[in-house]
């Protein structure tokens, strides 16, 4: 690996496209959050909490992450969840983010879908005046749930129509294939909004399929069991579908056993629109930054691959083509000029 490769990945402007905001809570949060609004744990310290992390599978996360989001209460804490969030993406050199959240994790619990929305714009709107990162808001339907239920959940959604940019669809993939939100999505196109579908992550390469012919999706997050559907992979790659690939957490989740084998390089040459996303950075073991290192010291990685990462990120974004074109031009910039260095002391 040439010695620049870390920092250039580290330095990069680049866009992250799949962030369950939920996933960013890191335990401290949870457990103070927890003290301000009076809401018991399961958990007796951070330690036990940190302690449950210990996944073997996307359903054993998704309990955990479940118990975690119920300290959400007021619309001051989805606002200090998501600044928190923006603080880390800023250093590391996120310049655009697309936000996933989970309106069903929260309106089962007596939340209202104002309260979740207007905490977590106004952070996005402070982001974007105060660190220069813009951004928008994609809702998830949570797929174990039923058809009728993401259709309600859609309905309360829209007086806040204004603050989302599209749909996704995200927990449990076993026994929820895409096509069971079939009408949801075809609504959600219908209002103008941008669709996406986690497909191919635990879920076996027909869920993408399925995804891109019945949901009519714009991209795929994580989508990396396509490769075992050739045929798949050279659609994927013709119709230059992007996919939201989050390394750290394939592997926390056992959808690889290590990092050495995961396919992101074995994408990329096969020319997929992949990116480098970090999913639920506080649940994972680290933000963007740490999944394009840990994805770097495992895998043939090279510096154009980085820099394909970074492009893909902004081409893939819910971004108008002028947006798109000057990040791609700070891209390029970036990748014109000689790295900055932190001295070394002594
Ligand atoms: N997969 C499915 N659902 C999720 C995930 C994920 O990685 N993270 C949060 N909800
Ligand atoms: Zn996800």
């Amino acid at each position: 690996m040439s010695s620049d490769l870390i920092p250039t990945l580290q330095q990069m402007p680049k866009a992250e496209l799949h962030l369950h905001i939920e996933g960013s809570l890191e335990p401290e949060m949870i457990f103070e959050l927890a003290r301000r609004n009076g809401v018991k744990l399961a958990y007796s310290s951070i330690e036990q909490l940190r302690a449950a992390y210990a996944f073997t599978d996307l359903q054993s996360f998704l309990d955990v992450y479940y118990a975690g989001a119920s300290v959400l209460l007021k619309e001051q804490d989805f606002f200090d969840m998501t600044w928190a969030y923006l603080l880390r993406a800023k250093a590391d050199n996120v310049i655009h983010v697309e936000i996933f959240f989970d309106p069903q994790t929260h309106t089962e619990r007596g939340v209202g879908m104002r309260t979740v929305i207007n905490g977590l714009s106004a952070a996005l709107e402070k982001g974007r005046a105060e660190l220069g990162i813009s951004s928008g808001l994609i809702m998830c339907f949570l797929r174990h749930l039923s058809e009728e239920d993401a259709l309600a959940t859609l309905v309360l959604a829209m007086p806040f129509r204004d603050k989302l940019i599209g749909v996704g669809l995200d927990s449990g993939e076993q026994g929820n294939p895409p096509e069971k939100f079939a009408r949801v999505f075809a609504q959600a196109r219908a209002l103008g909004l941008h669709v996406v579908a986690h497909a191919g992550e635990e879920g076996p390469p027909a869920f993408i399929r399925t995804a891109l012919d019945v949901l009519e999706v714009e991209r795929i997050d994580h989508g990396v069991r396509c490769v075992e559907d050739e045929a798949l992979v050279q659609r994927l790659a013709r119709e230059k579908m992007p996919l939201t690939v989050c390394p750290l957490s394939n592997i926390k989740l056992r959808v690889f056993d290590k990092m050495e084998q995961h396919n992101l390089v074995q994408l990329l040459d096969a020319g997929i629109k992949a990116t480098v996303n970090s999913d639920d950075p506080a649940y994972f073991g680290g933000y963007v930054n740490d999944n394009f290192v840990a994805a770097a010291n495992a895998l043939p990685l090279t510096r154009r691959h980085a820099y394909q990462l970074a492009c893909n990120s902004f081409e893939a974004a819910f971004l108008p083509e002028a947006i798109k074109a000057e990040y791609i031009d700070r891209l390029d910039t970036f990748f014109r000029t000689p790295l900055t260095t932190v001295p070394e002391i002594g």
